[in-house]
């Protein structure tokens, strides 16, 4: 079929109402049948906006003047939002927002899976107070070209750009992360370390970065570097000490490679422990600097109770929690009446913090080890006896497709698959049912990341007999 010829061209403004949004967060309207999206754009508002790029299916149109909002925007809480790519959703109401991200669930199942999607996705559970709920923040750093010297611009990226955005205070952030900007802003330009360049590949400071238990209120402090040399390294952690006198972890982390990976392989105690501690529910979680950890320690709980639920235990189950991360989901079964449970993992320290993590909660049923799934799960499956649940919970991209048909011809009988994204979900759920015989029993969509785009869903598959 032949894409529509744009009816629009870059720099013309059109007057545009408003429908839904789609996957990544955008609106989209529709132009005398032609689609245009629109970053920013609130459903149900009429807007002048501007066409800043056309291809031959659609045009993106940046927002000028809102004519008539709709029902569903309301004042952004941050100064930034728009500037800043770490929201999406601030001028869409809250309520609105958890229907969105349902109905961005039920539209992927639909086209990508060719599921009837609204009749097994359940409403979104989303948060009493969506706001200063994550727990773990890389803050950028560049010079900044307007002041001399040592100005530092110290925030978030731009969305789609590696330009720093300069933020004062973050919405979403935990208050401590808050308050480890505060200190950067303060002792940054002080201590002048010379900051990393992309360019050039010349500088030291990378970024600096913190984690937070929301109900510890244990803090890890961390800077990330291009060498493992610290210069004035004890005078960094006495003022760190001195700022956050209940510090739990000072860290540097060494990422000698270019391009865009936040942390290398190497990380360096420099005061305290190397993990900090986390609740969720009854158990406590040791996470160190490089481990993958729920950024939303509030309703990691509700998402966790769902695969639970979905894990249907009555007793005794034998588990895999493929891409274990810091062994959270196992051990959560684990705990609540899971026979034997076995995590696997690509990054080691954090399989070294979920065997920590067992012991940690007394927990002796359960395994981890550290390798890629794809590597690991063919001869598990051939050599341990019936699995009675699989737990997925990849990364964005999804499943490897060996990983997926494994898992499709291994009859195992409940698959419980988490994901952070609707398309590659959607996907992979396809081929369990059309080359596994498995049944989409339920999909219920859980809001780790108010006020952005991002959407979180677990899906309940069953084998049919
Ligand atoms: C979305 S996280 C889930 C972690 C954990 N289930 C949790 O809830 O905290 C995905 C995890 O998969 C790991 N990972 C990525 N690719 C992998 C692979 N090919 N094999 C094993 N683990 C992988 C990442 O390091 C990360 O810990």
């Amino acid at each position: 079929m032949t894409k529509p010829t744009p009816p629009v061209s870059a720099g013309d403004v059109v007057t545009l109402d408003l429908e839904v949004l789609v996957p990544g967060g955008e609106a989209l309207a529709h132009f005398g049948g032609y689609a245009i999206f629109v970053p920013g754009g609130v459903p149900g508002d009429r807007v002048d906006a501007e066409v800043i790029s056309t291809k031959p299916g659609y045009a993106r149109a940046l927002v000028k003047n809102v004519l008539t909002p709709g029902s569903q925007r309301v004042g952004a809480r941050c100064p930034l939002f728009g500037h800043c790519g770490g929201c999406q959703w601030q001028e869409v109401d809250y309520a609105a927002q958890i229907l969105w991200k349902r109905q961005i669930v039920v539209d992927a199942l639909t086209r990508i899976g060719g599921f009837p999607g609204s009749e097994l996705v359940l409403p979104t559970l989303g948060m009493e107070d969506p706001w200063y709920y994550r727990n773990k923040v890389h803050w950028a750093l560049a010079k900044d070209e307007k002041t001399q010297g040592s100005g530092i611009r110290i925030g978030l990226y731009e969305a789609r750009s590696h330009r720093v955005v300069d933020v004062e205070h973050c919405y979403i952030q935990h208050p401590l992360n808050n308050l480890v900007l505060d200190f950067l802003r303060k002792e940054l330009p002080e201590f002048d370390f010379p900051l990393y360049d992309e360019s050039t590949g010349k500088g030291w400071l990378r970024s600096a970065f913190a984690k937070a238990g929301h109900q510890t209120n244990e803090l890890m402090i961390g800077l990330v570097t291009t060498l493992s040399d610290f210069p004035q390294e004890s005078r960094w952690v006495e003022r760190v000490r001195e700022q956050f006198p209940g510090v739990t972890s000072i860290v540097q982390n060494i990422q000698s490679k270019p391009g865009n990976a936040l942390m290398g392989e190497e990380t360096r105690v420099l005061w305290g422990k190397d993990h900090l501690f986390e609740k969720i529910g009854p158990l406590t979680f040791a996470i160190s600097a490089r481990s993958f950890f729920q950024v939303n320690s509030e309703q990691v709980e509700r998402l966790y109770e769902t695969a639970l639920r979905y894990a249907d235990l009555s007793g005794g189950e034998r588990i895999v929690d493929l891409y274990s991360g810091t062994g959270t989901i196992a051990l959560y079964l684990a705990a609540k009446g899971a026979g034997e449970t076995l995590g696997i993992e690509v990054i080691p320290e954090a399989t070294r913090d979920a065997i920590a993590n067992a012991r940690l909660n007394r927990i002796s049923n359960a395994t981890f080890l550290t390798g890629k799934v794809e590597d690991r799960l063919p001869r598990l499956l051939a050599e341990t006896g019936p699995i009675d649940v699989a737990l997925l919970d990849p990364p964005r991209k999804g499943c490897e497709p060996s990983v997926i048909s494994a898992i499709a011809s291994s009859g195992i009988p409940r698959i419980v698959y988490v994901s952070c994204n609707p398309a590659t979900l959607a996907r992979d759920l396809k081929i369990l049912v059309e080359a596994g015989g498995y049944q989409l029993q339920e999909v219920q969509p859980v809001d780790m990341f108010p006020q952005t785009a991002h959407v979180e869903a677990v899906a309940l598959l069953t084998k049919a007999h």
